[in-house]
């Protein structure tokens, strides 16, 4: 079968409108890249220090997570003011710098925008929370009255994302909604001030020449709040979304991306938007549009099990979706908010679909299952040279290109993540992958910084730390540099076409003749004729060893 997604050839010119449609993205925890003050916390100069390490590696563009003021009662996605930079990351004048060295160094940057809700202590909450019953501050936001017979009960059962009741009460008796931490709570996207206030905030870092945004649960904005308000138990299933749940995934939500787009587009080049929008393939292209956001993340690789037939049916879906509404496809295996791939793939199988539904935040007390790290890493490898062979674009997570591993060992005194607060411990939440990556072999938190790290790095770390990767040409890190340099040259031209070799292989070849081919299964199979530009593991004579992929031309 063949796939002919729209896509235009990768081009190095920094005016290039599709810039992003074949770009490699690699995501920047901030708090947990480089620490250039020994505080303990990443920043923006530590980033600035390592832009020559993100050059080398040869991505097209950075993907900043939050930066923004915030307690951090969700890492950062509570935002305090979207328009400046918290202290102790640095100031606007270090973002500029920021942007400078990124773009002197051909790199793009894309920012996360939280629109979804704000953080407990934005000037706006504060406001509503002063303010009465029914004002204007508190119509920012989603007020009811409580249930029962003094008001005392939540407006409805609903659940937040983290764990406990969607709800929480106000000194004076209201309640509001969160879907996800207490401390965030949700924009009424009905107000007019919001809508506007969000168009400001694209236009002030579009105008410091940020190139791209990342939205955070952008199919969560527009909500139906009327009354009664159906119990959970009557609520669609969110996977089954059609348009009719109250909270996600509702039609109305494509004005604000309509409205969005016209103010994108007063830039040149445009800015680029991916919505991070968990809803099912066929409604995510909406998100994708050229009249809304332009991109949506699909994270069905990431949730799809190690199986031949599980991933191709994902990359057929997907492409050609991307080719229906003129978009590309994005591809992800690790994230922030989830456990790091070379861990997930070292896993037992889960009969009940370990990744479905959050349970890939893994790993909750006393129950880790027993982590096999060499298979782990095996597939890891296997999987990203897969990916960086599709049509789209790829987002890589700071410390994949390590092989690096959750860290599961956390004491849990020192976890951060309101999943594991909220769900009262049976979540044990996402610290795991936001641990400090480590730089150096040795030293006070692996180079990370001078001084501490705000989470424990453990000892196994320095093993896989950049100094120790760097010279060896077997390490992960030197075949995401090779991945990425081969790539930078073929990857051109739209779609690609299978070949059918056995069941347990995914085998197909891209314009220009260039060829990927991944065994799942447990034998070495055959390697198909050509000339091997890159594998993810040894070859074994003319054959392809279980779980790996070679390149060939
Ligand atoms: C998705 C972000 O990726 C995650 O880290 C955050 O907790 C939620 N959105 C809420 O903002």
């Amino acid at each position: 079968m063949t796939s002919t997604a729209t896509l235009v050839t990768r081009s190095d010119d920094p005016s290039d409108p599709d810039w992003w449609r074949q770009a490699v993205v690699y995501q920047i925890y901030p708090r947990s890249f480089a620490d250039s003050n020994g505080d303990g916390v990443g920043d923006l100069q530590g980033i600035i220090s390592r832009v020559q390490y993100l050059t080398s590696l040869g991505i097209d563009a950075v993907w900043l997570s939050p930066f923004y003021p915030s307690a951090l009662a969700d890492g950062g996605y509570d935002v305090d003011d979207y328009r400046d930079v918290d202290p102790r990351l640095g100031t606007l004048s270090d973002f500029d710098e920021l942007v400078a060295a990124l773009h002197g160094a051909g790199l793009k940057l894309i920012v996360d925008i939280v629109p979804n809700h704000t953080s407990n202590l934005h000037e706006w909450f504060q406001e509503a929370v002063a303010s009465p019953k029914g004002s204007a501050a508190r119509d920012r936001y989603i007020f009811r009255d409580g249930t029962g017979a003094d008001g005392n009960e939540p407006p409805s059962d609903w659940d937040s994302v983290f764990g406990g009741s969607a709800w929480a009460q106000t000194p004076d008796g209201q309640w509001y909604l969160h879907l996800f931490a207490a401390e965030q709570p949700d924009l009424n996207w009905g107000n007019a001030e919001v809508r506007d206030d969000f168009l400001t905030t694209l236009r002030f870092w579009s105008d410091r020449g940020v190139d791209g945004f990342r939205v955070d649960v952008a199919h969560a904005l527009v909500k139906d709040l009327t009354e009664p308000l159906p119990s959970k138990s009557a609520l669609p299933r969110q996977s089954e979304s059609n348009g009719a749940h109250p909270l996600w995934d509702r039609e109305g939500v494509h004005e604000i991306y309509t409205e969005w787009r016209k103010v994108l587009n007063e830039y040149d080049p445009p800015r680029s938007a991916v919505a991070e929008a968990f809803v099912p393939a066929a409604r995510r292209a909406r998100y994708a549009s050229a009249d809304g956001l332009g991109q949506a993340f699909n994270f069905d690789l990431l949730q799809a099990d190690w199986d031949s037939g599980k991933f191709r049916a994902v990359i057929e879906e997907n492409l050609a979706l991307a080719e229906e509404n003129g978009s590309s496809s994005t591809w992800v295996f690790s994230n922030h908010d989830v456990v790091r791939h070379a861990t997930r793939y070292g896993l037992p199988t889960d009969p009940e679909g370990a990744w479905q539904d959050g349970k890939a935040w893994l790993l909750s007390n006393g129950t880790e299952p027993t982590v096999d790290v060499e298979q782990g890493l095996r597939r890891a490898r296997a999987a990203v040279l897969l990916m960086l062979a599709l049509p789209g674009s790829a987002y890589l997570y700071q410390g994949e290109e390590l092989g690096l591993q959750e860290v599961g060992e956390l004491p849990a005194a020192s976890l951060q993540d309101p999943a594991y607060f909220r769900s009262k411990g049976a979540e044990k939440g996402r610290d795991g992958c936001r641990v400090p990556l480590p730089w150096t072999i040795g030293g006070l938190s692996f180079g990370f910084g001078s001084g501490g790290s705000h989470l424990l790095q453990p000892t196994w770390f320095g093993s896989y730390s950049v100094e120790a990767q760097e010279g060896d040409p077997s390490s992960t890190l030197s075949l995401y540099r090779k991945a990425l340099a081969v790539r930078r040259g073929l990857q051109t031209g739209a779609g690609l076409d299978w070949i059918d070799d056995t069941e347990w292989a995914l085998h197909f070849t891209r314009p220009g003749g260039w060829q990927s081919v991944t065994n799942f299964g447990a034998a070495p199979i055959e390697l198909p004729e050509g000339a091997v530009v890159l594998s993810s593991s040894p070859l074994e004579g003319a054959k392809l060893p279980t779980d790996t992929t070679a390149w060939l031309i």
